[in-house]
């Protein structure tokens, strides 16, 4: 497919996982494998269970990954990380690692529907069993449910203009694609911000199809559950709603006596990553061990 995914602060994650060389990992959004395979290099003998929603990222990453013998690859959610590794017979691992969000694989594949550049159907689903899709959210929420979503996910100050040029345009003729999605949005709220209009629109809806934020909690408690004494969590978030939920789980779970929170200050990238990727620039690490 040609296309790169540069694992974002990778040696970072990899020291902060503190591997062992026989540990078990899990690396809960293997998306492309760049991460995976860092792990796979440092510790030689250890098991690796990679998880991910998306089809396509597992090809990619089992083809990546094919020289190893000792790897799980699962199409599950994270959600069900617990489930997933009491599956495969472990009922504890050494290391969690999480790099929320979509890949540039994801973005920049053909018919996925995550780009406001592309002319092509408003899919946005990473699990494309689903039924939920982003042209469904556009094409048939209440202006209010839009706006608020918008407002939320997007942190879209031009929540409400936007979602009201969306219902006149659906009116008049059902909105399929990217392409046309943007424009309206470009339309209504014109083109002054350093970023493109349709930037923050496109990050809620790609939030609400995916349920993004719901699951996080989840993953967190049920890993601190499976974590063994002294195994790590790694947890690469990209805007500040995702960090927030972080943040707090972890506070919680430091507070019940079960973690220890390494990272009092998230970790961001070197200013060299920040220049040579700049889609690292919004990643904070945060970092936390089971007591
Ligand atoms: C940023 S990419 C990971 C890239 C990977 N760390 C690498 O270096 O190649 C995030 C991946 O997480 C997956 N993902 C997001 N939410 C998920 C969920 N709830 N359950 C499983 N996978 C999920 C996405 O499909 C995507 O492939």
């Amino acid at each position: 497919m040609g296309i790169v995914h540069v694992p974002v602060m990778r040696e970072e994650v990899l020291e902060n996982l503190a591997l062992k060389e026989s540990g078990i990992y899990v690396d809960a959004t293997l998306g492309p494998g760049g991460h995976a395979e860092g792990i796979l290099q440092n510790a030689g003998k250890c098991v690796l269970i990679g998880i991910d929603r998306d089809d396509e990222a597992l090809t990619l990453a089992g083809e990546r990954l094919k020289k190893y013998d000792n790897i799980h690859l699962i199409r599950d959610s994270f959600s069900n990380i617990k489930s997933v590794v009491s599956g495969l017979g472990y009922s504890e691992v050494d290391g969690i690692l999480l790099d929320l969000g979509f890949s540039t694989l994801q973005m920049k594949s053909d018919n996925r529907g995550f780009s406001f550049l592309k002319d092509e159907p408003l899919d946005m689903r990473m699990d494309r069993r689903q039924e939920l899709t982003a042209e469904t959210i556009v094409n048939t929420y209440h202006w209010q449910k839009l706006a608020d979503i918008i407002w939320k996910y997007g942190e879209e100050r031009k929540s409400r203009r936007i979602a009201r040029a969306i219902i006149y345009a659906r009116e008049k003729k059902k909105i399929h694609s990217c392409r046309e999605l943007a424009l309206i949005i470009e339309k209504s709220i014109g083109r002054k911000q350093r970023i493109h209009p349709a930037t923050r629109t496109f990050q809620a809806l790609r939030i609400e199809v995916n349920r993004e934020l719901e699951q996080v909690d989840t993953v967190i408690n049920e890993g601190a559950d499976i974590l063994r004494k002294k195994g790590r969590i790694c947890i690469l978030a990209y805007h500040s709603l995702e960090d927030r939920i972080v943040k707090n789980a972890y506070k919680k779970l430091a507070q019940q006596g079960l973690f220890n929170i390494i990272t009092k200050k998230p970790l961001i990238p070197r200013r060299e990553e920040q220049r040579a990727n700049p889609s690292s620039r919004s990643a904070k690490l945060r970092v936390a061990e089971k007591i």
